[in-house]
């Protein structure tokens, strides 16, 4: 198949990397989890003793600590400085930190810089928050994935009981308003669906009809040459 970028944004926990990571395999293209790189500057904040609100500090932890991604065939797995972190950029504390982080406009230059060098060639599958606005506004697909937020907390619910993590339904509601909130009213590049974006509404869908109507559109676009 033709190598063309696709761009998956929408808010947390809306289902972009499920639908993407399966995306990038049927077309074999390569995935790009773009929170888990903001996520990983959060982790490195933690480690190193760096504030969340010390902007310069944090764009030299990106500088001095590499994020890089490796495909294996048990999935993705993400590297800071070549020490996996793919589970501890999970973790409560992050997810509770990480909106603060991706405010900073020069982490968001670092890190945005680096994303476009990955998709530069096409055949990439990247979702985050800003990808068909800010990272990537030429890719031929872009897609806008939204669904409520009780549909959202019972996914992560489901996700950390599957995984052994005990949560609290109530509090993961909270959580991922929270973090709507923050990710959408930020000044620089909030979440914002592009113009030229498909909304998907995943509320009461399947993964596999997700997946379906996204091929649908990407179809589309590219019978429209
Ligand atoms: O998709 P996620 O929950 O792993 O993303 C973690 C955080 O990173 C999210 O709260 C907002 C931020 N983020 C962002 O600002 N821009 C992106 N392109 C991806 C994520």
């Amino acid at each position: 198949m033709e190598k063309f970028n696709i761009a998956i944004d929408g808010p947390a926990s809306s289902g972009k990397s499920t639908v993407a990571k399966i995306l990038a395999k049927d077309y074999g293209f390569i995935y790009t989890d773009t929170g888990a790189m903001y996520r990983s500057v959060t982790y490195l904040a933690l480690k190193h003793g760096v504030a969340f609100d010390d902007e310069a500090g944090l764009v030299a932890l990106i500088e001095k600590y590499p994020i890089t991604f490796s495909q294996t065939p048990d999935g993705q797995l993400v590297f800071c400085d070549g020490e996996d972190v793919t589970a501890a950029v999970r973790s409560t504390e992050v997810t509770n930190n990480v909106s603060e982080v991706s405010a900073h406009g020069k982490v968001r230059e670092e890190l945005v810089y680096q994303q476009q060098k990955i998709a530069a060639d096409g055949g990439v599958v990247m979702d985050g928050r800003d990808i068909g606005t800010a990272v990537l506004p030429d890719a031929r697909v872009k897609i806008f994935l939204v669904a409520s937020v009780k549909e959202r907390a019972e996914r992560r619910y489901k996700e950390n009981l599957e995984k052994g993590i005990p949560t609290d339904l109530e509090t993961l509601k909270e959580e991922i308003q929270q973090r709507d909130f923050l990710d959408s009213n930020r000044d620089v590049s909030p979440l914002k669906q592009a113009e030229d974006a498909v909304r998907i509404d995943t509320t009461g869908m399947s993964i596999p009809d997700v997946v379906q109507a996204i091929k649908d559109v990407v179809a589309e676009k590219i019978s429209q040459g």
